[in-house]
């Protein structure tokens, strides 16, 4: 055999075995892992009060209730409309040469998964009452009120965010309660909290463990659970007793416009949010758009307030909201 006895074929063939498993084994898989590690194309970096909001979570220890990544779990489906992926965290960069990257994905869902949080919570004026006091806005509430980002102050300055929080939850405060450089940073920061949607170009990824979609409960009309619909997407802010929270929110008990007759109105505001009533209320955020309501989904929600709380008011159809929606458009 003159190949085992020829030095060059030999150290050829070798070499070209080596060059080709390196090939294999190391240097794709690190190529394609650059790619994947990349920042997706609708993120940006974090802005200085955003970054300064970030080491505010860190030091507060937020970590210890919230994780940052929705799980490749159907259960974890109402956090992000994907599971997180390594992209997501491309643009956590070391701190400095002493401190790591804070990559805050945290252990322990005593809260709920924030990595969504800005999408899912976006109203400035709902995070301050909540970081104020969660209480005031959620009553069954275990998380601890964070009062010390909050000065007391007998007059509001120029540039001073007043926090509306209910008399009941102002023990021993007389003056205006009003957001420190430190509360705004922060909720900057969750706000800043948005699951970023694939690019076309990459495979979609998709939940494990799905459960069969329910046929469609309530209603009897073909509509979807409005109950449930409001509870999640309205009840934070307006309660699920219809009552809302004093000087934050408004009650929808009673209310002229769930009751009364301009559906267009109704729908507008449900879908693109409302700044009607200020000054004696914060401005509501398009609630509608960001979750991609359908005409059902909403006339569910109009349907179940309309006929909660001793609400009386005439149903509607999905077609009845389409035409304005529509319109809206
Ligand atoms: C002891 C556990 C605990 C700690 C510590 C904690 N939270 Fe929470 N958090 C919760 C719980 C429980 C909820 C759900 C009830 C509620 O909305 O208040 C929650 C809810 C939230 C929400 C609303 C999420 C949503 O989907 O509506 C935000 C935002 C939030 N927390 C931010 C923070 C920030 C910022 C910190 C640190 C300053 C913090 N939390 C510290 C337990 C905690
Ligand atoms: C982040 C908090 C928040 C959420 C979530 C929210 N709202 Fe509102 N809503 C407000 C605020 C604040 C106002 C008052 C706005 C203003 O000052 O005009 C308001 C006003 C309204 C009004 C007008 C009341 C009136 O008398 O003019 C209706 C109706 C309403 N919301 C329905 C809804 C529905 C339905 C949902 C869920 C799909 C919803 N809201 C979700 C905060 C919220």
């Amino acid at each position: 055999m003159d190949f085992f006895n020829n030095q060059k074929k030999l150290f050829t063939a070798a070499l070209l075995l080596f060059v080709g498993l390196a090939l294999v084994i190391c240097i794709f898989p690190a190529l394609q892992s650059m790619r994947d590690y990349q920042p997706l194309p609708n993120t940006k970096p974090l802005t200085d009060s955003e970054q300064r909001g970030k080491d505010i979570y860190v030091s507060e220890g937020c970590i210890a209730c919230h994780t940052q990544q929705v799980r490749n779990v159907d259960m974890d489906q109402v956090f992000g409309n994907r599971p997180s992926i390594a992209a997501d965290y491309a643009r956590n960069k070391r701190m400095n040469v002493w401190q790591n990257t804070a990559n805050l994905l945290g252990s322990e869902s005593t809260g709920p998964d924030l990595t969504n949080v800005g999408n899912r919570q976006p109203s400035t004026d709902w995070q301050y009452s909540h970081l104020y006091n969660p209480r005031s806005v959620v009553p069954e509430s275990v998380m601890p009120s964070y009062k010390w980002l909050f000065i007391e102050k007998p007059e509001l300055g120029v540039n001073d965010i007043e926090v509306k929080v209910p008399e009941k939850f102002r023990v021993g405060i007389t003056g205006k309660i009003v957001a420190s450089q430190d509360a705004k940073d922060l909720v900057a920061y969750l706000l800043s909290l948005k699951q970023a949607e694939l690019p076309k170009s990459m495979p979609p990824k998709e939940f494990l463990y799905k459960k069969e979609a329910k046929p469609s409960a309530a209603g009897g009309d073909g509509l979807p659970d409005g109950e449930n619909l409001f509870n999640t997407n309205c009840a934070t802010c307006h309660q699920t007793s219809g009552e809302g929270v004093p000087g934050a929110f408004p009650p929808l008990k009673g209310d002229k416009v769930v009751t009364g007759e301009d559906l267009e109105l109704y729908v507008t505001i449900i879908m693109k949010g409302y700044n009607g009533l200020a000054p004696a209320y914060g401005v509501m955020p398009p609630v509608g758009t960001t979750a991609n309501f359908k005409p059902e989904d909403v006339a569910a929600i109009i349907n179940h307030e309309r006929t909660s709380w001793g609400n009386q008011g005439k149903k509607v159809t999905a077609q009845d909201v389409k035409a304005i929606m529509d319109k809206l458009k």
